[in-house]
C-alpha cells in the first residue's frame, strides 16, 4: 500500500504482520512503491516506516532456501532504495532488525523514537548480513563497533544507535508527524548513500583485532565469514558486495544454518498444541506454591520471583526454610553485582517470596507445584492434602521425573487439573520445562501450563506419560551405548571429547558425574528388575561399588582434585581394562566418529519411538527438548533432524548393521522409520 500523506511526499508503510517480515509480496510493493515515487515529478520525498509498532524483524526466514527468495532479491531491492535519485527517509519505531536494519542503512536519512531497537541477529542464525550489511554498517559507524554488532547480533536501543551514528536523530514524540516535517520542509535531507562512504582508516585495525578474538572451532561460520567480509570492503562497494553475496550463499546452505533456523521455528511450533485452539483459555497465574524447599524447589522459585509472579514457597523443616530463603536472596543479590537487576527490582522479588511450615498456607493460589523427594507414598501424602486445601480451579502440578504422573493425579478428586512440570536443573537457569500431559489433564490446564512456561522465559514442550518422559527415557538409551564403547575399548575422556567436539556442551560421562554416579546406579538396579531383558554393562556398576558417586564427592569416572575439573584417573582406565577382559572383550580402537554414531543413533531411535508412540506430538518436540535441555548445540537442530540430515534410509541402514553385532538386541529399529525410510519421507513431514 503506498500513501501520500501530503501531496509531495510518499509514504511505504510496511505491512505485513506479525512482524513485517520482508517476504516477497512485500519486495515487490517496497520498489512498486520506490519506482512509482521516483516517476512521479510531484513526489520530492519518501518516508518508509512500519505498520504495527514495529519496523521490521527483517527478511522473512520461511522463504530461506526456496526460489520465492531469489525473487526480487532483497539486497537488490536495498540497493535500489539507495540508488534512489529523491530522499528516502527511514522513520523507525519498534524493532529493527536484520534485512530491515540493512535497508534502513540504504535510506538516505535515519529518525527513530525511542521505542526503536537495532540489531543484525544474523549470526543467531547461521547466516550473515547479506543484504549489504556487512558493506554499509562498517561505513556508517566505527568499523570495530559494526563488527561487534555483527558477531554478537545483540540488539541496541535508540540512544546506543544515535551515539553510534546509525540513527541520524531521536524523536521525542510522534515519529511518524517529524518524518512529514522533514520530508515536506523547504531543504530536504541531502541524498547521502552509505555505500559510498570510503572505507574508514581503521578498518583494516578492527578486523585484525576481531579476527585474533574470535573463538576457534565453533560449528557455526557465521563469525570468520562476517570478518571476511568486512575485510573486504573496498572504496568501490561492488568487489565486497560480491564478498558478502558468495558468503551468504555458502553460509545459507551449510548444515549449522538449517539447524539454527530449525530451532528458530521450533521454539515457537512447540508451544503450538494440537487440538488445542483459541478457544481455550488459558487460566489467570498470579501466585504459585512451591512443595518443597530443597534444591529444585528453591530453583523454581527463584525462575518464578524473576518472572513476577508471587510465590509461597512450603517448607515443613525450619532450618531448610532458613537455608532456602537464603538461597533465594544470595542468587538475587547476585543478580544485582552483574547489573542484571536494579536494587529496587531485587527487593521487589524477595518481597514477592514467602516461606511457610504447613500446606494450609496454599489456600488461595493459583497454581502449586510439587518438587519433593521421588516417592509415590509422600507425594501421594502432599496430593490428597493438597486436594482438599486449594481451591477448585487451582492447578495442581508435581516437577517428577521418574514417577508416573497419572499415578499421582489419581490421588486427587479431579485429576484433569493435574498436569506435569519437569524442570531441569538449576531450575532457575536451564530453558527446558517439559509439560507432561497427563491422560485426563483438561485442555485449559495444558494451555496454561505453556503460557505460564513462556511467561517464566522458558521453552515448554509437551510430553506424554512414559518412563522418563521424553529427554530422559532417550538419554537412557544413548548412556547405555556410551557404557557399551567404555567396554569396548573407548576411554571416557575420548567419548566425552568425541561428543562434545561434535556439539554437546558437555559429554555423557561428566554428565553422570555431575548428575551423581549414585543416581544413574539405583536406575540400573531398577531396571535390571523391570527390564531383565535389556542389561546394561556393568563396567560403570564398578566406580559405583567404590564409592565413587561423581563430582560430589571429588571422584566419580573422573578424578576431581580440584572439586571441579575432570581429570582422567589412571586407575579408571586399569580398572576398565580388567573389566573388559573379565568378560572376555579384547579392547579394540573405537574411531571417534563411531562413538558419535553410536550415541547419536541411539537417540534417533529411540526419539522415533517416541513420536511414534505418541508420547511426543512431533520429531520437532523432541528436537527442542534436546536443544534446551541437554546441552544439544543449536546449530546441530537436535536428534530428529540430524536423523532427517543424514536421510533416513541411510540411518536405517546403519542402525540394521548394529542390530547385527555385538548388543544388537538394543538397535531394534522404530517403527516409524521403517515406515517413513520406505516411503522416502522425512520425520520433519511431521512437523505440523
Ligand atoms: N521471518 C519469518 N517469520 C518470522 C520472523 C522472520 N524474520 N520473525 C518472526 N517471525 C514469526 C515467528 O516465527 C512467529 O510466527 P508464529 O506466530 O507463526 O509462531 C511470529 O513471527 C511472531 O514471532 P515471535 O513469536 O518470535 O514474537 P516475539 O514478539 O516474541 O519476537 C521478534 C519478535 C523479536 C521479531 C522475533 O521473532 C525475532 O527475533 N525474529 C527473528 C529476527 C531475525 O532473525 N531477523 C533476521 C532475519 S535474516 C535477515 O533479515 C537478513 C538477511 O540478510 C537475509
Amino acid at each position: 500500500m503506498m500513501k501520500s500523506g501530503s501531496s509531495d511526499v510518499c509514504e511505504i508503510i510496511l505491512d505485513n504482520p506479525p512482524v513485517n517480515a520482508l517476504g516477497l509480496p512485500v519486495r515487490r510493493y517496497i520498489i512498486a512503491a520506490i519506482e512509482a515515487a521516483e516517476a512521479d515529478p510531484a513526489i520530492r520525498c519518501i518516508i518508509i516506516r512500519g505498520g504495527g509498532g514495529l519496523f521490521t524483524a527483517g527478511a522473512d526466514i520461511a522463504e530461506f532456501r526456496t526460489d520465492q527468495m531469489q525473487i526480487l532479491w532483497l539486497p537488490d531491492l536495498v540497493d535500489r532504495i539507495e540508488a534512489c535519485s529523491k530522499p528516502v527517509i527511514a522513520a523507525i519505531w519498534g524493532n529493527c532488525l536484520g534485512g530491515g536494519m540493512e535497508m534502513v542503512l540504504a535510506c538516505h536519512f535515519r529518525i527513530a523514537d525511542t521505542s526503536a531497537r537495532f540489531a543484525l541477529p544474523e549470526v543467531k542464525i547461521g547466516i550473515l548480513p547479506g543484504a549489504g550489511g556487512t558493506q554499509r554498517l562498517p561505513r556508517l559507524v566505527d568499523p570495530a563497533v559494526a563488527l561487534e554488532l555483527m558477531i554478537s547480533g545483540r540488539t541496541i536501543d535508540a540512544l546506543r544507535a544515535h551515539e553510534i551514528g546509525l540513527v541520524d536523530r531521536i524523536v521525542d514524540g510522534d515519529l511518524v508527524a517529524e518524518a512529514f516535517k522533514i520530508a515536506s520542509a523547504d531543504r530536504l535531507p541531502p541524498i547521502r548513500r552509505t555505500g559510498s562512504i570510503p572505507p574508514p582508516v581503521n578498518l583494516p585495525e578492527a578486523v585484525a583485532e576481531t579476527r585474533a578474538s574470535l573463538r576457534k572451532g565453533g560449528l557455526s561460520a557465521s563469525p570468520e565469514r562476517i570478518v571476511e567480509c568486512v575485510a573486504a570492503i573496498e572504496a568501490d562497494f561492488a568487489p565486497g558486495r560480491a564478498v558478502e553475496k558468495r558468503l551468504f550463499a555458502e553460509l545459507m546452505d551449510s548444515q549449522a544454518a538449517r539447524g539454527l533456523q530449525h530451532a528458530f521455528f521450533g521454539e515457537r511450533k512447540v508451544a503450538r498444541i494440537p487440538g488445542i485452539g483459541a478457544d481455550i483459555r488459558p487460566r489467570s497465574i498470579k501466585t504459585v506454591g512451591i512443595v518443597g524447599g530443597g534444591l529444585m524447589g528453591t530453583g523454581i522459585a527463584i525462575a518464578l520471583l524473576n518472572a513476577g509472579l508471587d510465590v509461597i514457597v512450603v517448607e515443613t523443616r525450619g532450618d531448610a526454610r532458613d537455608k532456602a530463603r537464603d538461597t533465594v536472596g544470595r542468587t538475587i543479590l547476585r543478580d544485582v553485582e552483574k547489573r542484571r537487576v536494579s536494587q529496587s527490582e531485587a527487593d521487589a522479588r524477595l518481597a514477592a517470596l514467602t516461606l511457610a511450615p504447613s500446606l494450609e498456607a496454599l489456600a488461595d493460589v493459583d497454581l502449586v507445584i510439587e518438587a519433593v523427594f521421588e516417592d509415590l507414598a509422600v507425594k501421594k501424602e502432599i496430593f490428597t492434602t493438597l486436594d482438599s486445601i486449594v481451591r477448585f480451579d487451582a492447578i495442581l502440578a508435581s516437577n517428577t521425573s521418574t514417577l508416573d504422573l497419572d499415578a499421582i493425579a489419581a490421588f486427587t478428586s479431579d485429576p484433569s487439573r493435574v498436569v506435569g512440570l519437569h524442570f531441569f536443573s538449576p531450575a532457575n537457569i536451564m530453558r527446558l520445562l517439559e509439560v507432561v500431559r497427563g491422560g485426563r489433564t483438561a485442555p485449559d490446564v495444558l494451555a496454561t501450563a505453556m503460557v505460564f512456561a513462556r511467561r517464566i522465559g522458558k521453552v515448554g514442550v509437551v510430553s506424554g506419560v512414559c518412563d522418563g518422559f521424553i529427554g530422559n527415557r532417550m538419554f537412557e538409551e544413548y548412556l547405555r551405548q556410551a557404557y557399551f564403547l567404555l567396554e569396548e575399548g573407548a576411554l571416557p575422556q575420548q567419548i566425552d571429547q568425541a561428543m562434545e567436539a561434535w556439539g554437546v556442551a558437555m559429554g555423557p560421562l561428566r554428565v553422570l558425574d555431575l548428575a551423581g554416579q549414585d543416581i544413574g546406579w539405583a536406575i540400573r538396579k531398577r531396571r535390571a528388575v523391570e527390564q531383565p531383558d535389556r542389561p546394561y554393562s556393568g563396567i560403570v556398576d564398578r566406580i559405583c561399588e567404590m564409592g565413587r558417586f561423581g563430582q560430589k564427592v571429588g571422584k566419580g569416572i573422573y578424578d576431581y582434585a580440584d572439586g571441579r575439573t575432570a581429570v582422567p584417573d589412571p586407575e579408571i582406565e586399569r580398572l576398565f581394562a580388567g573389566y573388559s577382559a573379565e568378560i572376555g572383550l579384547e579392547r579394540r580402537s573405537i574411531s571417534d566418529a563411531e562413538i558419535v554414531e553410536h550415541c547419536l543413533l541411539a537417540l534417533i531411535n529411540e526419539g522415533a519411538r517416541i513420536v511414534g508412540e505418541g508420547i511426543a506430538y512431533r520429531p520437532v518436540d523432541v528436537d527442542m527438548i534436546y536443544l534446551n535441555g541437554y546441552g544439544f548445540a543449536r546449530e546441530r537442530g537436535g536428534p530428529m533432524f540430524q536423523a532427517d540430515e543424514q536421510g533416513l534410509a541411510t540411518v536405517l541402514e546403519k542402525i540394521r548393521i548394529l542390530a547385527a553385532g555385538r548388543n544388537g538386541w538394543a538397535w531394534e529399529p522404530a517403527a516409524l522409520l521403517v515406515e517413513f525410510a520406505a516411503q522416502g519421507k522425512r520425520l520433519a513431514d511431521l512437523n505440523i
